[in-house]
């Protein structure tokens, strides 16, 4: 697996780090083996990062499971603190949770879900601070910050790393955080490149979600917007196989040329979606390939 550099001076992480709000239940329910041998395949195959959160279910403890006996410096393992207020104590009772669920003394990387609403920056930073400083994160990051938000964390405290959403249908974060990042030697580990199903070419207009599948109450997956978005991936697959990838193949590949993208965080709900997303490593997009996918994710 191809590895990377997480912002400056910072650890090398694989470029497919395993998202694991899916087999937390988030997208529909997985079954406790199905979940742990789908982990087990990341590993194997070399997707030695890890992404959870606080607010993935029973993500972190099924990670706690999966990790059993495996050798702790072989996995980058990431989570959040989801529960708001980030206040400096909620952030060390969030972080000790945490570890619990994972079975562990440490994270990798520890990172605020996202820009604090309801206590001052400094506060949350200062929880940050304070996981780094006990040893019990290596690293501290932030996720779903804007340019500005993270401008002033950043000169605040050290950032090593930021988890935007980036995809070929969410594109935005190309054209202004990444660009950021990369200036300021910041880490980006995006997340949702397979816009959460949309590009995989497996769904159809008429499909529906189950109500506890996450994507049940979003509007994307809805008549007229569902089939639009639909109708664009439809043409990607085009695209996709005159390369001799698979869409979810395309999607990953592009996420990865973005320039200042560090690693891209995938779902699965079992092995055979991990193989597949190993496939998109090594990939070879040209500068027309890559312009007329974000036509294309552009033109929904
Ligand atoms: N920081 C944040 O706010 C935030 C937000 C969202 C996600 N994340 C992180 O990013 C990760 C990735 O995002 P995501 O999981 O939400 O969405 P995603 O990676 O865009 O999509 C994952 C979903 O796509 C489908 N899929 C995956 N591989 C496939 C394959 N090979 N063939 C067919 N279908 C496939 C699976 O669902 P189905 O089979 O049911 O279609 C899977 O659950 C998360 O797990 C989480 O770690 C972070």
């Amino acid at each position: 697996m191809e590895e990377r550099e997480l912002g400056r001076s910072g650890p090398r992480i694989p470029a497919i780090t395993f998202g694991a709000w899916p087999v937390g239940g988030g997208m529909g329910p997985v079954d406790e083996a199905t979940a742990i041998a789908t982990i087990r395949r990341a590993l194997d195959l070399g997707i030695t990062a890890i992404d959870t959160a606080e607010y993935y279910r029973t993500s972190e403890s099924i990670v706690g499971r999966a990790l059993r006996g495996v050798p702790r410096d072989g996995v980058f393992v990431a989570t959040k603190v989801s529960a708001e207020p980030f206040t400096r104590a909620r952030v060390r009772e969030a972080l000790d949770n945490s570890l619990r669920a994972l079975q562990t003394d440490h994270v990798d990387l520890y990172q605020l879900h996202r820009y604090p609403s309801s206590v001052p920056l400094e506060e949350a930073l200062a929880g940050l601070a304070d996981a780094k400083e006990s040893g019990k994160a290596r690293y501290v990051g932030v996720s779903n910050f804007t340019v500005d938000q993270l401008r002033t964390a950043n000169a605040l405290y050290p950032i090593q790393s930021l988890q935007p959403r980036l995809n070929v249908f969410d594109a935005e974060a190309a054209r202004d955080l990444l660009p950021f990042c990369h200036e300021n030697g910041i880490g980006v580990i995006v997340h949702s490149p397979l816009a959460k199903g949309l590009l995989t070419g497996k769904y159809r207009p008429e499909d529906r979600f189950a109500a506890e599948d996450e994507r049940h109450a979003m509007p994307r997956f809805r008549e007229e917007t569902f089939r639009r978005y639909l109708a664009a991936a439809d043409d990607l697959a085009s695209l996709a196989r005159s390369r001799n990838l698979t869409l979810v193949q395309l999607a990953i590949a592009w996420t990865l040329a973005q320039p200042g993208a560090t690693s891209c965080i995938v779902g699965a709900k079992s092995p055979a979606q991990v193989d597949e997303h190993v496939g998109a490593i090594g990939a070879s997009l040209t500068a027309e390939d890559l312009a007329r996918i974000a036509a294309i994710g552009a033109s929904v």
